[in-house]
């Protein structure tokens, strides 16, 4: 049931502030303001040397996001991989390891595989799934279910947002069962962490303006998404959400890398998203968004008050997102990131809920 909405798609976009408190709160103990997730202790990270994270495309973007989080909360480095890479890297794993599997369906094949082979050398198995009696959920040791409800749109949005709630749990538990993470600097950040719902609730208000966006974007032929730190794997994001709902082809890319090729690729017709909250790299991102501008590139910058008023006069437009902490940003910002896709590809009239040659669980490799 789609409810007042045109689509299952537009739907699920706007549950995030509902299932993204009710993921939190299965995580999250507010009343330590602590991570409390049952079944961790057998991830062993307190011994752990690496964590390997695998997952297929936006599950596996989510994972690239928890790399930043356990690498700085937890100092625990983390190997992640594209499962269809993984399965057949021969890859050494053994009894000493831990990994994590994420997955909205619990069915994708590449997904599966890749924890077979982690099972088969012994290691301990994490899985991270919307469906809890799915395969991938029966055969992991421990399941850390994402509170998100059926998801129907083929492209993911609210499943992931609450892969990124549960990756935030656990790398906080990292954190303070490794003791890098003092129990003062978990309580601010699970404090933080409660305002996701109320945040993410700021975000859909930019939706009026993203609307207008997708007039302009759907003359073009391609475009660049680009981000640092944990707003890099939302780049990749935006960039398979526009390609999957839209068609148009476009690209991500961490903004440093621009200027090691794709920077060639700027012209006056290359619509260009920056996404940048006002953190400690925001003039990083400022600086490649200058290089942007020069070469005549039209620039969508996504940021915080604070953001727009010290980008200069680069950007053509602005989507302002509320002022949040670090670790909260790439929940949120994930929003304005889906609603693009989303409403250019309404306005260009393709099926949102079900694109051209895509199925929602891919069981085949
Ligand atoms: C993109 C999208 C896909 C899935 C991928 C993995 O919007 O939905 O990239 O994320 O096929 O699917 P699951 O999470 O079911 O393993």
């Amino acid at each position: 049931d789609k409810g007042n909405y045109k689509h299952f798609m537009a739907k699920e976009i706007h549950e995030q502030p509902e299932v993204l408190g009710h993921t939190l709160s299965r995580y999250f103990d507010y009343s330590t303001n602590q991570a409390r997730v049952a079944g961790a202790e057998h991830l062993n990270f307190k011994n752990l040397s690496r964590l390997i994270v695998t997952a297929c495309g936006t599950a596996y973007l989510a994972g690239l996001v928890s790399k930043y989080w356990f690498e700085k909360y937890a100092r625990l480095p983390v190997d992640i991989d594209i499962a269809s890479e993984f399965r057949y890297r021969e890859t050494p794993v053994s009894g000493q390891d831990t990994a994590l599997f994420i997955s909205q369906s619990g069915e994708t094949a590449d997904t599966l595989a890749s924890l077979r082979y982690c099972k088969e050398a012994g290691a301990a198995i994490g899985a991270i799934v919307n469906v809890p009696e799915s395969t991938i959920a029966r055969e992991a040791d421990m399941v850390f279910p994402t509170i998100a409800g059926p998801e129907i749109g083929v492209a993911s949005t609210k499943a992931f947002t609450c892969q990124l709630a549960v990756l935030a749990a656990l790398a906080l538990q990292a954190g303070r069962e490794r003791g890098v993470l003092s129990a003062e600097k978990e309580r601010e950040l699970v404090a933080e962490l409660t305002e996701v719902p109320s945040l993410a609730l700021k975000a859909l208000a930019a939706e009026s303006d993203i609307v207008k966006l997708a007039l302009p974007l759907s003359k073009a032929d391609n475009a660049l998404y680009l981000g640092r730190a944990t707003s890099y794997p939302l780049a990749l994001e935006g960039a398979l959400k526009l390609k999957e709902l839209s068609y148009i082809h476009a690209e991500g890319y961490a903004a440093g890398e621009l200027k090691h090729g794709p920077i060639a690729l700027i012209d006056e017709n290359m619509p260009v998203f920056v996404i940048a909250p006002h953190d400690a790299i925001f003039e990083k991102t400022v600086s490649n968004m200058q290089e942007v501008a020069a070469r005549g590139g039209r620039i969508v910058l996504i940021t915080d008050a604070r953001g727009a008023s010290e980008s200069g006069n680069a950007a053509e437009n602005v989507v302002i997102m509320p002022e949040m902490s670090d670790i909260v940003a790439p929940i949120i910002y994930a929003l304005p990131v889906q609603l693009i896709a989303y409403h250019t590809a309404v306005f260009m009239g393709t099926d949102v809920d079900q694109p051209r040659n895509l199925a929602k669980s891919v069981t085949v490799e």
